[in-house]
Protein backbone atom coordinates (compact mmCIF):
# COMPACT_ATOMS: atom_id res chain seq x y z
CA UNK A 1 0.00 0.00 0.00
CA UNK A 2 1.15 3.25 -0.20
CA UNK A 3 -0.04 6.27 1.63
CA UNK A 4 0.80 9.64 0.02
CA UNK A 5 0.19 13.49 1.69
CA UNK A 6 -0.54 16.11 -0.84
CA UNK A 7 0.25 18.88 1.65
CA UNK A 8 -1.05 21.09 -2.03
CA UNK A 9 -0.65 25.31 -0.63
CA UNK A 10 -1.27 25.33 2.90
CA UNK A 11 1.92 24.19 5.93
CA UNK A 12 3.95 27.49 6.54
CA UNK A 13 7.76 26.44 6.41
CA UNK A 14 7.50 26.35 10.08
CA UNK A 15 4.45 24.13 10.16
CA UNK A 16 5.87 21.80 7.37
CA UNK A 17 9.30 21.23 9.25
CA UNK A 18 7.07 19.65 12.28
CA UNK A 19 4.85 17.31 10.16
CA UNK A 20 8.09 16.12 8.13
CA UNK A 21 9.76 15.86 11.56
CA UNK A 22 7.21 13.58 12.30
CA UNK A 23 7.02 11.73 9.31
CA UNK A 24 10.28 10.35 10.69
CA UNK A 25 9.39 9.42 14.10
CA UNK A 26 7.61 6.05 12.92
CA UNK A 27 7.72 3.71 10.62
CA UNK A 28 5.19 1.55 8.75
CA UNK A 29 6.50 -0.58 6.70
CA UNK A 30 5.78 -2.25 4.15
CA UNK A 31 3.44 0.88 3.95
CA UNK A 32 5.07 3.61 1.72
CA UNK A 33 5.28 6.80 2.27
CA UNK A 34 4.66 9.59 -0.16
CA UNK A 35 5.18 13.52 0.44
CA UNK A 36 4.01 15.60 -1.87
CA UNK A 37 5.64 18.88 -0.61
CA UNK A 38 4.82 23.04 -1.86
CA UNK A 39 7.87 23.27 -4.53
CA UNK A 40 9.77 26.07 -2.39
CA UNK A 41 9.67 23.89 0.31
CA UNK A 42 11.32 20.58 -1.69
CA UNK A 43 15.03 21.41 -0.21
CA UNK A 44 14.26 22.27 3.23
CA UNK A 45 12.03 19.02 3.58
CA UNK A 46 14.90 16.85 2.03
CA UNK A 47 17.03 17.89 4.49
CA UNK A 48 14.16 17.07 7.32
CA UNK A 49 13.34 13.79 5.85
CA UNK A 50 17.24 12.99 5.72
CA UNK A 51 17.57 9.05 5.22
CA UNK A 52 14.18 8.33 6.25
CA UNK A 53 11.58 5.71 3.85
CA UNK A 54 9.97 8.86 2.84
CA UNK A 55 9.67 9.65 -0.60
CA UNK A 56 9.54 13.25 -1.34
CA UNK A 57 7.51 14.62 -4.55
CA UNK A 58 6.47 17.92 -6.56
CA UNK A 59 3.21 18.41 -6.96
CA UNK A 60 3.36 19.59 -10.64
CA UNK A 61 5.65 19.66 -13.21
CA UNK A 62 6.36 21.59 -16.81
CA UNK A 63 5.90 19.16 -19.77
CA UNK A 64 8.71 21.00 -21.22
CA UNK A 65 12.69 19.89 -20.78
CA UNK A 66 13.74 23.85 -20.39
CA UNK A 67 13.13 26.75 -21.45
CA UNK A 68 11.25 30.47 -21.20
CA UNK A 69 8.07 29.37 -18.83
CA UNK A 70 8.20 32.14 -16.09
CA UNK A 71 6.72 30.32 -12.64
CA UNK A 72 6.69 26.90 -13.42
CA UNK A 73 9.38 24.09 -13.09
CA UNK A 74 10.66 21.43 -14.99
CA UNK A 75 11.06 17.51 -13.72
CA UNK A 76 14.91 17.89 -13.84
CA UNK A 77 14.65 20.88 -11.22
CA UNK A 78 12.63 18.76 -9.00
CA UNK A 79 14.92 15.83 -9.05
CA UNK A 80 17.76 18.69 -8.19
CA UNK A 81 15.67 19.55 -5.49
CA UNK A 82 15.49 16.01 -4.17
CA UNK A 83 11.58 14.99 -5.44
CA UNK A 84 11.99 11.46 -6.38
CA UNK A 85 8.08 11.05 -7.51
CA UNK A 86 5.65 13.96 -8.99
CA UNK A 87 2.10 14.31 -8.76
CA UNK A 88 0.16 15.38 -12.10
CA UNK A 89 -3.20 16.24 -13.32
CA UNK A 90 -4.79 16.56 -9.97
CA UNK A 91 -8.34 18.27 -10.38
CA UNK A 92 -7.19 21.51 -8.29
CA UNK A 93 -4.90 21.69 -11.70
CA UNK A 94 -7.35 20.90 -13.97
CA UNK A 95 -9.73 23.49 -12.54
CA UNK A 96 -7.68 25.82 -11.47
CA UNK A 97 -4.87 26.46 -14.63
CA UNK A 98 -7.17 24.07 -17.25
CA UNK A 99 -4.76 21.17 -17.51
CA UNK A 100 -6.37 18.83 -20.31
CA UNK A 101 -5.58 14.97 -20.06
CA UNK A 102 -3.37 15.56 -23.48
CA UNK A 103 -0.74 17.58 -20.85
CA UNK A 104 -1.05 15.69 -17.68
CA UNK A 105 0.21 12.67 -20.25
CA UNK A 106 3.10 14.86 -21.97
CA UNK A 107 3.96 16.01 -18.36
CA UNK A 108 3.65 12.42 -17.31
CA UNK A 109 6.70 11.50 -20.34
CA UNK A 110 8.70 14.36 -19.18
CA UNK A 111 8.41 13.24 -15.95
CA UNK A 112 9.74 9.56 -16.26
CA UNK A 113 12.51 10.74 -18.92
CA UNK A 114 13.89 12.58 -15.96
CA UNK A 115 13.76 9.87 -13.61
CA UNK A 116 10.35 10.45 -11.64
CA UNK A 117 8.16 8.31 -10.92
CA UNK A 118 4.17 9.86 -11.59
CA UNK A 119 1.24 9.42 -9.72
CA UNK A 120 -1.55 10.31 -12.67
CA UNK A 121 -4.89 11.58 -10.72
CA UNK A 122 -8.31 11.02 -12.25
CA UNK A 123 -11.69 11.68 -11.09
CA UNK A 124 -15.63 12.74 -12.16
CA UNK A 125 -17.56 15.71 -11.07
CA UNK A 126 -20.59 16.07 -9.25
CA UNK A 127 -22.66 16.21 -12.15
CA UNK A 128 -21.03 13.87 -14.36
CA UNK A 129 -21.41 11.14 -11.34
CA UNK A 130 -25.10 11.80 -10.88
CA UNK A 131 -25.97 12.07 -14.36
CA UNK A 132 -24.25 8.26 -14.72
CA UNK A 133 -21.17 8.95 -16.46
CA UNK A 134 -18.21 8.62 -13.69
CA UNK A 135 -17.37 5.67 -14.83
CA UNK A 136 -17.02 6.43 -18.52
CA UNK A 137 -15.69 10.00 -17.85
CA UNK A 138 -12.93 8.29 -15.38
CA UNK A 139 -11.81 5.77 -18.16
CA UNK A 140 -11.30 8.26 -20.85
CA UNK A 141 -9.60 10.45 -18.65
CA UNK A 142 -7.19 7.70 -17.64
CA UNK A 143 -6.63 6.48 -21.31
CA UNK A 144 -5.68 10.08 -22.39
CA UNK A 145 -3.63 11.03 -19.05
CA UNK A 146 -1.16 8.00 -19.60
CA UNK A 147 1.75 8.38 -22.22
CA UNK A 148 1.70 6.17 -24.98
CA UNK A 149 4.65 3.91 -23.09
CA UNK A 150 5.45 4.01 -19.64
CA UNK A 151 7.81 1.65 -17.97
CA UNK A 152 6.72 -0.83 -15.72
CA UNK A 153 6.42 -0.26 -12.08
CA UNK A 154 7.21 3.46 -12.75
CA UNK A 155 3.37 4.91 -12.79
CA UNK A 156 0.41 5.07 -9.89
CA UNK A 157 -2.98 6.17 -10.36
CA UNK A 158 -5.09 7.93 -8.10
CA UNK A 159 -8.79 8.04 -8.29
CA UNK A 160 -10.24 11.06 -6.32
CA UNK A 161 -13.77 12.08 -6.86
CA UNK A 162 -13.81 16.24 -7.05
CA UNK A 163 -16.93 16.12 -5.27
CA UNK A 164 -15.11 13.99 -2.21
CA UNK A 165 -11.95 16.36 -1.84
CA UNK A 166 -12.20 18.70 0.97
CA UNK A 167 -15.40 18.12 1.53
CA UNK A 168 -15.53 15.49 3.97
CA UNK A 169 -18.04 13.37 1.71
CA UNK A 170 -16.82 10.27 0.94
CA UNK A 171 -17.52 7.55 -2.27
CA UNK A 172 -18.71 4.62 -1.06
CA UNK A 173 -17.08 1.68 -1.02
CA UNK A 174 -19.62 -0.07 -3.30
CA UNK A 175 -18.42 3.27 -5.59
CA UNK A 176 -14.71 2.70 -4.72
CA UNK A 177 -14.86 -0.94 -5.14
CA UNK A 178 -16.72 -0.82 -8.94
CA UNK A 179 -14.38 2.42 -9.97
CA UNK A 180 -11.12 1.16 -9.36
CA UNK A 181 -12.25 -2.38 -10.74
CA UNK A 182 -13.34 -0.59 -14.12
CA UNK A 183 -9.58 1.14 -13.63
CA UNK A 184 -8.06 -2.15 -12.79
CA UNK A 185 -9.63 -3.46 -16.19
CA UNK A 186 -8.45 -0.84 -18.17
CA UNK A 187 -4.65 -0.84 -17.65
CA UNK A 188 -2.55 -2.87 -19.20
CA UNK A 189 -1.30 -5.99 -18.22
CA UNK A 190 2.55 -6.75 -16.95
CA UNK A 191 4.66 -8.52 -18.91
CA UNK A 192 7.47 -8.81 -16.80
CA UNK A 193 5.74 -10.32 -14.04
CA UNK A 194 5.47 -6.68 -12.51
CA UNK A 195 2.46 -5.63 -10.31
CA UNK A 196 0.05 -3.68 -12.27
CA UNK A 197 -0.45 0.15 -11.45
CA UNK A 198 -1.10 0.47 -8.11
CA UNK A 199 -4.50 2.60 -7.60
CA UNK A 200 -4.68 4.83 -4.55
CA UNK A 201 -7.98 6.28 -3.53
CA UNK A 202 -8.30 10.19 -2.57
CA UNK A 203 -11.15 12.62 -1.14
CA UNK A 204 -11.88 12.88 2.35
CA UNK A 205 -9.92 9.82 3.40
CA UNK A 206 -9.18 10.40 7.45
CA UNK A 207 -8.48 8.74 10.62
CA UNK A 208 -11.70 7.31 10.71
CA UNK A 209 -12.81 5.96 7.64
CA UNK A 210 -9.38 4.66 6.15
CA UNK A 211 -9.53 1.13 7.15
CA UNK A 212 -12.60 0.20 5.14
CA UNK A 213 -11.46 2.08 2.27
CA UNK A 214 -8.30 -0.21 2.59
CA UNK A 215 -10.60 -3.17 2.72
CA UNK A 216 -12.09 -2.56 -1.04
CA UNK A 217 -10.58 -4.63 -3.65
CA UNK A 218 -8.12 -3.54 -5.98
CA UNK A 219 -7.38 -0.03 -3.43
CA UNK A 220 -3.75 0.27 -3.29
CA UNK A 221 -3.75 2.79 -0.68
CA UNK A 222 -4.55 6.59 -0.41
CA UNK A 223 -3.58 10.23 -1.47
CA UNK A 224 -4.51 12.02 1.52
CA UNK A 225 -4.86 16.17 1.48
CA UNK A 226 -6.64 17.35 4.32
CA UNK A 227 -5.51 14.93 7.48
CA UNK A 228 -2.09 14.91 6.22
CA UNK A 229 -1.37 18.47 7.89
CA UNK A 230 -2.30 16.15 10.78
CA UNK A 231 0.82 14.28 12.19
CA UNK A 232 -1.09 11.77 14.23
CA UNK A 233 -4.33 11.83 11.89
CA UNK A 234 -1.86 10.73 8.99
CA UNK A 235 -0.03 7.92 11.35
CA UNK A 236 -3.37 6.20 11.97
CA UNK A 237 -3.85 5.82 8.22
CA UNK A 238 -0.58 5.17 8.01
CA UNK A 239 -1.44 2.24 10.46
CA UNK A 240 -4.49 1.42 9.26
CA UNK A 241 -2.65 0.22 5.56
CA UNK A 242 -0.14 -1.67 7.38
CA UNK A 243 -2.96 -3.42 9.13
CA UNK A 244 -4.55 -3.94 5.70
CA UNK A 245 -1.52 -5.40 4.52
CA UNK A 246 -0.52 -7.52 7.29
CA UNK A 247 -4.27 -8.63 7.20
CA UNK A 248 -4.13 -9.88 3.38
CA UNK A 249 -1.09 -11.50 3.98
P1 LIG B 1 -8.78 15.82 1.08
O1 LIG B 1 -8.18 14.59 1.72
O2 LIG B 1 -8.56 17.08 1.83
O3 LIG B 1 -10.20 15.58 0.69
O4 LIG B 1 -7.98 16.05 -0.30
C1 LIG B 1 -7.84 14.99 -1.16
C2 LIG B 1 -6.89 15.37 -2.21
O5 LIG B 1 -7.18 16.17 -3.06
C3 LIG B 1 -5.54 14.77 -2.16
O6 LIG B 1 -4.86 15.01 -3.34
Amino acid sequence: MIIAANWKMNPTLDVAGGLALALTARHFAPVTRLLFAPHPYLVPMSVRLGGSDVRLGGQDCHQDTVGAHTGDVSAAMLRDCGASVVLLGHSERRADHGESSALVAAKAAQALAHDLDVVICLGESLDERRTGRAEQIVIDQLHASLPKEFPEGRVMIAYEPVWAIGTGEVASVTDIAAMHAAITSELPKSKNGHMPPPILYGGSVNAENAASIFSVDHVGGALVGGASLDAAAFDSICDSARLQMLKSG
